[in-house]
């Protein structure tokens, strides 16, 4: 099913952007093309050589490296991509495509392209509930696939897997 899907893997900087190591490994395995970007942040929990690794291809960091190709990476990676995922996705970087902020090589990716898009939100519980989150979460859901918080590592975190505060909303 995935067999040369090209996947553009979003990593941002949560605490479980280890698991993206993981989620690369399974897609390459699946028979999937994966192109990773990284944000500033996503670079302190995991590094680039990690995930440049084991997704066999180049990782992409900066909006503003200079290429030897004439298309700008966010333009090719959104052209490339048959989707975007963004895993984990950070409370800030799911408030920003909300509200069509692109100032970075990932958010401006996500603002080039049109193409199925799964979000998988990764945050401790108390931030997941604030309501400016689950605001956000809810307005990305008319544009994307929105998954269920998936970080539990959190100290003092309660169960992240329990119903969102938007999807009881959405109901
Ligand atoms: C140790 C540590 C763990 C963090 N874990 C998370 C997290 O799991 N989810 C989250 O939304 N933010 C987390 N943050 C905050 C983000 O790193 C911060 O909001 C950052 O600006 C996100 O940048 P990005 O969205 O561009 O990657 C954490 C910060 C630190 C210092």
């Amino acid at each position: 099913m995935l067999e040369n899907k090209k996947i553009v893997l979003g990593i941002t900087g949560g605490i479980a952007a280890y698991k993206a190591a993981e989620l690369t490994r399974t897609l390459i395995r699946a028979g999937a093309q994966v192109r990773v970007i990284m944000t500033k942040s996503a670079m302190k929990f995991i590094t680039p050589l990690t995930m440049q690794t084991l997704s066999q291809g180049e990782v992409y960091t900066d909006m503003f490296a200079p290429t030897d190709q004439y298309d700008m990476a966010h333009i090719a990676l959104a052209d490339f991509a048959d989707a975007v995922v963004i895993a984990p996705a950070t409370g800030n970087v799911i408030g920003k495509i909300a509200s069509g902020i692109a100032d970075d090589l990932l958010t401006t990716t996500v603002m080039a392209q049109n193409k199925p898009t799964l979000i998988c939100p990764a945050m401790n519980d108390k931030m997941l509930a604030n309501r400016i989150v689950q605001d956000n979460i809810l307005k990305l859901k008319k544009y994307a696939f929105v998954g269920e918080n998936g970080v539990r590592t959190c100290p003092g975190g309660a169960s992240a897997r329990s119903k969102s505060y938007a999807d009881q909303r959405a109901d």
